[in-house]
């Protein structure tokens, strides 16, 4: 997968996709990705990104001509064509769901947000989508990018060690995680769950389960109702 990212502060990414998982799967060629820094596509001498807002108000919005240009210039590099996404509150919320959706693309270009906002012209009329990581709001979407691409370069086959451990963790299933644990059986008095420590299979599988959906409907009920239609769905088409 070739990801490009259009940011006016393009080195924010240097370390982030530079070490670890991510590090890794650009060395193994899985995936290649560029930041571009958004004002090398300004025609003024001040590379320009912003202006103030028609109707007047508060901040800066970022141009559309600039943006625009770094996506015809991504698009005139290579045939493949992109997916692309403009990262910003206004999106439609980042799930599981999506970062799956997203890491059968060949190509995305993301596109990252600043100042009090972006010329509306681009999200009508260059991206594909509008995605948010969350009802919050940061200071950019170069953070939200980064978590897009994390989350989605996590699931291309080759890029996370053991494909299972994508597959069971959370999530994928539409519940939360069960819990982890590891030696040594007992840790300053508080012992792993015995069936665990069993070596009975069935019974190990049947505790996670129940486990994760304890902890989902504690933690998050609002997951509940799809994540138990899923599996049944999932459990009368295999008969
Ligand atoms: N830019 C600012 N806030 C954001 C958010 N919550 N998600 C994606 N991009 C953003």
């Amino acid at each position: 997968m070739k990801v490009e990212i259009i940011s006016i502060f393009p080195r924010m990414f240097d370390e982030t996709f530079h070490s670890g998982m991510i590090g890794q799967a650009i060395k193994k060629n899985l995936m290649v990705i560029k930041a571009l820094d958004l004002r090398d596509f300004t025609n003024d001498k001040h590379r320009t990104v912003d202006d103030r807002p028609f109707g007047g108000g508060q901040g800066m919005v970022l141009k559309a001509g600039p943006l625009f240009r770094a996506v015809e210039f991504c698009r005139e590099e290579e045939q493949t064509s992109p997916h692309i996404v403009l990262l910003s509150p206004q999106g439609c919320r980042f799930d599981q769901a999506k970062a799956k959706e997203l890491s059968l693309k060949a190509r995305l270009i993301l596109i990252c947000g600043r100042y009090e906002g972006i010329d509306q012209r681009v999200a009508d009329h260059l991206t594909d989508e509008e995605i948010s990581i969350g009802d919050y709001v940061l200071s950019g979407g170069e953070l939200a990018a980064a978590v897009v691409v994390d989350a989605v370069s996590r699931l291309i086959p080759g890029v996370v060690g053991r494909s299972e451990s994508v597959l069971e963790e959370s999530f994928m299933d539409g519940l939360l995680d069960y819990p982890h644990y590891t030696r040594p059986a007992e840790f300053r008095g508080w012992r792993a769950p015995d069936v665990l420590l069993s070596g009975d299979h069935e019974q190990i599988r049947e505790w996670r389960r129940r486990q994760a959906l304890l902890q989902t409907r504690c933690r998050r009920p609002d997951l509940l109702t799809s994540a138990t239609t899923n599996s049944e769905e999932k459990e009368d088409e295999s008969g």
